[in-house]
């Protein structure tokens, strides 16, 4: 247990105080028009030791995949090999600038060309452009580009996408984003899509169906067993499919999304290819194409060309959708990540990103019920509401006195009181077994000390946070 108290005093700037020296300045000082001049700074006075105290506090009220488990379902927290940062601090790739040109940026260009190469191989399609920022960035590429597809062929009418009411909300955004509408398809009872509403919904949508967003595993952990049938309808309605890869690290050479009917999907790298998650840095969602949708990829993509590589518009591109050839840091870690593994070792993620789940779902089903509680792939949705005036915000707090991250709560939104827990396969049994051990525990303090519960979190600097404040009116810097 940590006994150190917290510092009484935030404020410790005293006049005088100094942390850095600047060497004298060599060049010649100009007077600056009176206006623009500054009489006062009002910047913090500090030495060094307590700048380096101050900041390595925050860093340790942090919560991370690096300190404990961060069972974060439908975000995969999963742990972020160091050897990745090594190779993306290599100064080769550190310090290339895309300016450069094509001439001096031969070996980051190989490596763009592999990886598109490699992620085409793992998704099964024709090609991969890496440019898209973020998941939901590749989503607004994909719509572009299915959109792009049916005006290269006059069909300006199609304007409607059929998603999942189990979709992530960034789908329905992406595809509104596009200019195009968002129609909604329900779940049937095993949480796949109901195949009749979607027959029903390709009938009532006729020549304006543009296509379908569809995520498979969807967010309930759940594999669509229909797939190749949804693809056919799509297909046969005129319409074409959207394939949502965030959880692709439970198909990871097991199976071949490109190869079921999808005509466009985006990779997260930070879900499958282990970069950095979270903290709004740069992050990569780059997407793959089959045969109808190839030429139509953002670019510049990397292409061979003899013995050199280039860059180059994909034909009928539907443009940039990020400056350059994308996030590249980010690009060399799960280049890196790929490569450390192989093909055998990227298949055993996606059998231990599915085996941890399952060993989880039946073990906590114990505890905490499921609304759909088939066979998982790479994690399970529960819910919270097991006792009298207790919800699954009061789990997700309490877990946090036990030094473990809330799984997701309340998504996906067709199931009540959700639970979400993704472990990814990067956990140990001794990890999957204490999390067990802490959620039956809870399980009970729920039913016998409800008070517990309802005033967790306690060992976090502040408890509970009003969080629709915090969301509207966030205070976003120090007030004295
Ligand atoms: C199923 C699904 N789709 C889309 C996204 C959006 O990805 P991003 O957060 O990179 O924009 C996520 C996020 O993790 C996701 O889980």
């Amino acid at each position: 247990m940590n006994l150190k108290p917290e510092p009484l005093v935030f404020e410790v700037s005293a006049p005088g105080r100094i942390a850095v020296s600047l060497p004298k300045g060599d060049t010649p000082s100009y007077p600056l028009p009176p206006g623009l001049v500054r009489t006062e700074l009002k910047l913090p006075e500090l030495d060094e030791l307590t700048v380096v105290r101050h900041f390595t506090r925050l860093s340790q009220k942090n919560f991370s995949i690096d300190t404990d488990f961060y069972p974060l379902g439908s975000c995969t927290m999963k742990y972020n090999p160091k050897a990745n940062e090594v190779a993306a601090g290599l100064p080769g790739f550190r310090n290339t600038h895309p300016l450069v040109g094509e001439e001096f940026s031969q070996g980051a260009l190989e490596l763009v060309h592999r990886l598109q190469s490699m992620l085409a191989e793992i998704g099964g399609f024709k090609a991969v452009s890496l440019q898209p920022a973020a998941g939901a960035h590749g989503e607004l590429a994909g719509v572009f580009m299915i959109r792009a597809y049916h005006l290269s062929r006059g069909d300006a009418k199609r304007t409607k996408i059929l998603i999942p009411d189990s979709a992530h909300g960034t789908n329905p955004a992406s595809c509104t984003m596009a200019g195009l509408e968002a129609l909604t398809l329900p779940s049937n009872a095993e949480g796949g899509v109901d195949m009749e509403a979607l027959k029903a919904g390709l009938d009532a949508a006729a020549g304006e169906v543009a296509g379908i967003m569809i995520t498979n595993p969807n967010t309930l952990g759940l594999f669509e067993r229909n797939i190749e049938e949804i693809a056919r309808l799509v297909h046969e309605a005129g319409g074409l499919v959207y394939g949502d890869g965030a959880n692709m690290n439970a198909l990871t050479g097991v199976f071949k999304p490109g190869e079921s009917g999808i005509d466009v999907m985006h990779f997260n790298l930070h879900k499958t290819f282990s970069t950095p998650h979270g903290g709004g840095g740069p992050g990569s969602g780059m997407v793959g194409a089959g045969d109808r949708l190839a030429a139509f990829l953002p670019g510049p993509v990397a292409v061979e060309k003899g013995e050199r590589y280039a860059l180059e518009m994909p034909a009928k591109s539907i443009g940039r959708m990020k400056a350059f050839y994308g996030n590249f840091g980010v690009l060399v870690r799960a280049y890196t990540y790929i490569r450390m593994l192989g093909p055998n070792g990227l298949r055993r993620v996606a059998e231990n990103a599915v085996l941890n789940a399952n060993y989880l779902k039946v073990r906590i089903e114990k505890v905490f019920p499921l609304k759909y509680s088939r066979r998982c792939m790479h994690e399970f949705v529960a819910m919270g509401d097991i006792a009298p005036g207790i919800h699954t915000l009061d789990i997700a707090k309490r877990l946090i006195d036990y030094g473990i991250h809330p799984p997701t709560i309340y998504f996906p939104l067709i199931v009540p009181e959700a639970l979400m827990v993704e472990p990814t396969e990067t956990e140990s049994l001794a990890t999957l077994d204490e999390f067990v051990r802490v959620m039956t525990l809870i399980a009970q303090e729920a039913k016998t000390r409800p008070e517990l519960l309802h005033a967790a979190p306690t060992t976090t600097p502040i408890g509970r946070l009003d969080e629709v404040a915090a969301a509207r009116s966030p205070v976003l810097c120090y007030r004295a």
